[in-house]
């Protein structure tokens, strides 16, 4: 099947010239027999009866090289077979399934990445993936459709910056039981790769481009889908009282924006998605130095999940009403940053001292949420952002943090994330107390307490009786190098997993 979004991902590529996915996915109720290689699975637990058809073609040269490797199925093992004298394919890649009940959403789109990692270094430009007879805890076609979205989410790379970009297309041909289930499942898994396409490449773009006004540009272009785009100007900020959000982007010549998009496919109460949109964090006067500043460049990833999951959303035509709110702002150092000491007042009425000025994810996700809540009175908001070090420390950069009062949404959106690889963890809520001021309603940074916590807590005074969800995806935004369906560069962490909640809830 031809890529169906190709009109809107070359629209995309204009914009912020990037590439275009280069995998091609073809579905049929066949197995082609002319494509260079093949690939065929092997389980730990099943009879492998397609497997042992091919080998018979191959005059069981798969079987021998499988009994020489002591290769045994294990999930994600790749085992490479040049056969000798065979007129179709070149050679064989035998791709281990584990046990067939595992195999289920997750564990076969990592299987497509991986599988896709290894046909792009052996250069191989068409690949037959023998596929009928796999059966798992999920259905063939969507077995098949996950398979092909692993492998498109590996391929997607940004090489823009490159003298030579990476050009090998893989077309592949995988022979189903049921093309019209395939192609189907497979065509919303399409619209959710648009969307973590979007966050992707608005992630990886460095800050000098990838300003406050070039992502208000960038998501201008989803009004081609039916979304309806706002962007608010400092001025329009000021007169909000969104004082906590236009402190934080008076350090940058253009100062802070506040991005509304809103995709309205029900006439349901909205949700609400909102996104921390620092395009760069230097700290501020409270400056990074070494390392910790190096990759702040995708400090508005959280921003770009929730614009991702409003593409995904309207490319697929959901039946949901869902609007992402996004503070953005560059936090810099120049004669008009704000100082440390300095106090603010946020829309919402609270003051706040600012007694660190790298903790500013929280002071434009303030002014943000009063804005969704105000504009929106949403049933559920869900704040996105690359907030604290300390989520780093707690559980790393496999899992983002997640923190709510509210059990329900957190089962819900920890069940999603798992079947899409976009692990949450809980950790508490709690120890406001350590956010009290002298001076202030409020100060930016807990005196005592973990800052992962304390972060979330200071959201929390700023989300009322709305049910509310905070993930921290700070080390979850840029990879450093290839896993599983994760290319290096911008992760688009969240797209799926909030596209995967909407669609199932
Ligand atoms: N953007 C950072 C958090 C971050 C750290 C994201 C590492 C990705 C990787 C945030 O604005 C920040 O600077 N947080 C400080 C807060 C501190 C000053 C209370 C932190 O976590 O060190
Ligand atoms: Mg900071
Ligand atoms: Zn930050």
């Amino acid at each position: 099947m031809k890529n169906v979004f190709k009109a809107s991902a070359i629209a995309l590529a204009l914009a912020i010239s990037t590439q275009v996915t280069a995998a091609e996915i073809n579905f049929s109720t066949k197995i082609n027999n002319k494509a260079q290689t093949l690939v065929v699975f092997y389980s730990q637990d099943a009879n492998n009866s397609a497997f042992n058809d091919i080998d018979k073609q191959f005059k069981n040269q798969l079987s021998h090289t499988i009994d020489i490797k002591q290769f045994d199925g294990k999930y994600g093992d790749i085992l490479e077979v040049i056969p000798t004298n065979s007129r179709k394919h070149q050679r064989v890649f035998i791709v281990g399934t584990g046990k067939l009940q595992q195999l289920d959403k997750s564990t076969i789109a990592k299987l497509g990445g991986n599988v896709h990692a290894t046909l792009l270094q052996n250069k191989v430009e068409s690949a037959s993936i023998v596929f009928d007879s796999v059966k798992g805890a999920i259905s063939n076609p969507e077995l098949a459709a996950n398979f092909a979205h692993g492998a498109n989410l590996r391929d997607h790379r940004f090489e823009k910056y490159k003298q030579t970009p990476n050009t090998v297309t893989v077309s592949y041909y995988f022979d189903v039981d049921d093309k019209k289930q395939t192609n189907n499942t497979y065509s919303t898994l399409q619209s959710i790769e648009q969307g973590v396409f979007l966050a992707r490449d608005l992630t990886s773009e460095v800050a000098t481009q990838m300003t406050p006004v070039a992502f208000a540009k960038a998501a201008k272009e989803l009004e081609a889908l039916g979304v309806e785009i706002t962007v608010l100007e400092p001025k329009e900020l000021k007169e909000l009282g969104m004082g906590a959000l236009e402190a934080v982007g008076r350090g940058s010549e253009q100062g802070a924006r506040l991005v509304v998009a809103h995709y309205k496919g029900s006439n349901t109460t909205p949700i609400a998605l909102v996104g921390k949109g620092i395009t760069f964090d230097s700290g501020g006067y409270s400056i990074k130095t070494g390392a910790s500043i190096a990759r702040m460049k995708s400090d508005m990833a959280g921003a770009a999940a929730v614009l991702g999951t409003v593409k995904a959303m309207a490319l697929a035509k959901a039946d949901k009403n869902v609007v992402a709110v996004m503070g953005m702002a560059a936090n810099m150092v120049s004669q008009f940053a704000v100082a440390p000491g300095d106090v603010v007042r946020t829309a919402e009425g609270l003051s706040v001292e600012i007694v660190n000025t790298d903790a500013e994810g929280r002071l434009v996700l303030s002014d943000a949420m009063w804005y969704a809540r105000k504009h929106f009175n949403p049933e559920i908001m869900i704040d996105v952002a690359t907030l604290t070090g300390s989520k780093i420390k707690a559980v790393g950069n496999d899992y983002a943090g997640v923190f709510s009062q509210d059990d329900t949404l957190i089962s819900q959106l920890t069940l999603a994330g798992k079947q899409v690889n976009e692990n949450l963890w809980r950790l508490p809520l709690g120890y406001k107390s350590t956010l009290s001021s002298d001076i202030a309603d409020l100060k930016n940074l807990g005196s005592s307490g973990p800052g992962a916590t304390t972060a979330a807590s200071f959201l929390e005074h700023f989300a009322g009786e709305t049910r509310w969800v905070h993930i921290d995806i700070a080390g979850n935004a840029l990879a450093t190098k290839g896993k599983d369906e994760i290319s290096p560069g911008g992760t688009g962490f969240g797209v799926r997993l909030l596209s995967e909640w909407l669609l199932s809830n």
